[in-house]
């Protein structure tokens, strides 16, 4: 979206308000197929699970990954229509339940979708044999997330060398392992820990056939980095190498998932703001704005993501702060930004918060999470007008 549309949308719906661009969904997950094309992807819709974006993903052929029963729901709501029969074939085929952790009321809810689950651990087995003994199982190891702006390896994943005894006892409890899954951290820009993490994954299936357990799939998560910065190198990159280490290590059969979040979304928003309050404190200019890390900035906060505040207006700029409209001295967007000089009702942008911003938005001080406006829904109208 160019300057004028945004400022736009800000004057029609008022602000804060998040624009959320259908097309770069579209061509984000096009990308995303095109680079790789022998893994299905399931969007992470941890990452955005706003209904919308679910349906654009849903009618261009994505997966999903949930990570809760109200996820689940949200992707059930675009099947719900369907006969009993299709409606299992596409939870089978087209959703994971990626969280290794479960509630058992979660479970038994499952259970009747015999949906895939990942688990980690010995204790979550017990659970899931007793709760939804009807699940595909999926082992999640924990891989290398050296660099990764969201670290995950410390909180799930067992230790490779733990890894074939926990297969092992899934299937002596009568449980059906499908496969093998690992995340190398979000927002992960050192290539290297695909690569390892595959070739880790891979001595896992190798030892587990040795003792007669045929793995048929490997998940090899989400962290595929958004281009927030110009150091993040290009997603073809990384894809080249992932092809080659998938080529390299596992037969052509083998079944390769991912669970791309932030790859798909990141870059489909931005958030519109505007200036509420000016002060010069210690020499500098701090500009309060009708947002915070409460609302759409809280991606600073859960996701440890920087986002750049941009002005409409043009002129000589100076070094600024950024404050949210929050009583809390938390709630700072940013100590240094380049801005002109602004006046009370003027407007500033941020780009790229399509990822884990909305989502974990608070109604913190009273204050609403920001509207959210979706342009260029309609993929099908807009080809059908053009063809006629
Ligand atoms: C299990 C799992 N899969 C996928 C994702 C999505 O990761 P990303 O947004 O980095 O692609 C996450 C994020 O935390 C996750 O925990």
């Amino acid at each position: 979206m160019n300057s004028r549309q945004l400022q736009a949308v800000a004057q029609e719906h008022g602000t804060p308000v998040v624009v959320i661009d259908h097309d770069v969904i579209r061509a984000n997950y096009a990308d995303f197929r095109k680079h790789l094309p022998k893994v299905q992807a399931y969007y992470a819709v941890k990452a955005n699970p706003a209904p919308e974006i679910i349906r654009a993903l849903y009618q261009a052929g994505a997966s999903f990954d949930v990570a809760s029963l109200p996820e689940f729901m949200l992707v059930y709501e675009n099947i719900k229509h369907l006969p009993a029969k299709e409606q299992q074939d596409f939870i089978w085929d087209k959703i994971v339940y990626a969280n290794p952790i479960k509630p058992t009321e979660t479970l038994r809810a499952l259970d009747q979708y015999k949906p895939l689950v990942t688990y980690d651990n010995l204790e979550e087995l017990r659970k899931i044999r007793q709760h939804a003994p009807h699940a595909g199982l999926m082992l999640r190891l924990r891989v290398p997330n050296t660099g990764s702006m969201v670290e995950l390896s410390s909180k799930f994943g067992c230790d490779p060398g733990e890894a074939v005894d926990l297969l092992e006892e899934a299937f002596r409890v009568g449980l059906v392992v499908e496969g093998l899954s690992f995340h190398v951290g979000s927002q992960c820009t050192n290539f290297l820990n695909f690569v390892q993490a595959v070739s880790m994954a891979a001595a896992v299936i190798q030892e587990a056939r040795g003792r007669g357990h045929e793995i048929k799939i490997l998940d090899i998560g989400g962290g595929f980095p958004a281009p927030y910065n110009r150091h993040v190198k290009p997603f073809s990159l990384l894809a080249e190498r992932i092809n080659a280490e998938i080529d390299r290590l596992f037969p052509a059969d083998m079944q390769i998932l991912a669970e791309p979040g932030r790859f798909l979304v990141a870059t489909a928003a931005v958030c519109v703001a505007r200036i509420i309050g000016k002060a010069i404190r210690d020499g500098k200019t701090c500009y309060y704005v009708d947002d915070s890390i409460y609302n759409t900035y809280s991606g600073i906060i859960f996701d440890h993501c920087q986002y750049r505040v941009k002005a409409f207006k043009r002129g000589k700029t100076e070094i600024c702060a950024v404050f949210g409209q929050t009583c809390d001295g938390l709630d700072a967007i940013s100590q240094a930004e380049e801005l002109p000089d602004l006046a009370i009702d003027d407007l500033v942008y941020s780009e790229n918060i399509g990822a884990y911003s909305s989502a974990s938005a608070t109604w913190f001080n009273g204050f609403p999470p920001a509207k959210v406006v979706h342009v260029n829904e309609r993929l099908r109208a807009r080809a059908a007008t053009a063809r006629a």
